[in-house]
């Protein structure tokens, strides 16, 4: 049985009869969200420049760094994301949601959920109850208000939490998807086993990363567009939070790519129990959809 009592979508319920707050949610709903893991404090030092530096201080301290990089984006975020990938991350969403829906899944996770797109997109595809998980609660909050305004919230169970030790038992899900999550922890591979764990014997699992495109000529050009059009493309449509943001993301991906081979990943999930593993690149490269199932 799901522990739904444990959801955080229940704590923030709006209060349109009182005076409000931030997205129209109390402060007091604030406090009776469960935390899943001691909760670091955001003044932790963490130096939020971003550079290079600030790639490593993602890996050192991923979980203080991806809440301090998210906190101010929530609000625009779906639509800034789709403005500066040129409109194709929703293409990879779907490309990655076809791998899960087809299995008529009923209960699926999608970690690191932020403002619900793709929590969203899998209950609009599926008759599915869906539980996303992320740990910014501020990132929450913006993807409890989309799927409200959706009118999927009866479905949708929002948790605060991290990828990384999931408040779940193990084969608790028919189907999981996780999205930009890989390059904020710290051990990819241990991440990836955790993730693997909740979902039942051949449930679906499908992600989706950013990449870095092979061939020399688009490799160039995917440079030059993340080193320099991302970053002043974010300042101008996103102001400071995405000016860091696109400042951060193209030497983030370089990196983790030269850690973290697409063959490496390929080889943690099959590790981790899963089957069949397949990826397909897209957009030239700048995008990598993966999937699998677990094994049985
Ligand atoms: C780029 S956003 C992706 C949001 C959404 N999945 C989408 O496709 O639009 C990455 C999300 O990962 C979350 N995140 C980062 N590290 C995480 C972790 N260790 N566990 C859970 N969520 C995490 C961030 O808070 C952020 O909301």
């Amino acid at each position: 049985m799901f522990p739904w009592n444990l959801v955080v979508g229940q704590a923030l319920t709006r209060r349109s009869d009182h005076g409000c707050c931030r997205n129209g949610f109390e402060r007091a709903d604030v406090h009776s969200i469960r935390r899943w893991w001691p909760s670091p404090s955001i003044d932790s030092g963490v130096p939020m420049k971003f550079g290079n530096r600030e790639v490593a201080v993602s890996r050192e301290k991923p979980n203080e760094f991806a809440k301090e990089l998210f906190e101010p984006l929530p609000r625009r975020y779906n639509l800034l994301a789709w403005l500066l990938s040129f409109g194709q991350d929703r293409r990879w969403r779907l490309a990655m949601l076809d791998h899960v829906v087809g299995s008529d899944p009923r209960l699926i996770l999608d970690v690191a959920c932020g403002p619900c797109a793709v929590t969203k997109a899998l209950a609009k595809k599926t008759k599915a109850r869906i539980v996303g998980i992320d740990l910014s609660e501020d990132m929450l909050r913006m993807g409890q208000s989309n799927v409200e305004e959706a009118g999927l919230a009866d479905r949708v169970s929002l948790v605060l939490g991290r990828g990384e030790q999931l408040p779940f038992a193990d084969g608790t899900f028919d189907a999981l998807t996780f999205t930009y999550l890989l390059r904020y922890v710290d051990d990819p591979k241990a991440t990836i086993a955790e993730l693997v764990r909740v979902v039942k014997p051949g449930g679906p699992i499908a992600s989706l990363e950013f990449a870095v495109p092979r061939s020399s000529g688009w490799h160039a050009m995917w440079w030059f567009y993340t080193r320099a059009v991302l970053p002043v493309g974010g300042l101008v449509t996103g102001g400071k939070g995405w000016w860091h943001v696109g400042r951060f993301l193209g030497p983030s991906i370089s990196k983790h790519y030269r850690t973290y081979s697409v063959d490496w990943t390929v080889g943690a999930w099959e590790h981790a129990g899963v089957e069949h593993v397949e990826h397909r690149s897209m957009s030239l490269g700048g995008g990598l959809v993966m999937w699998g199932y677990r094994s049985a």
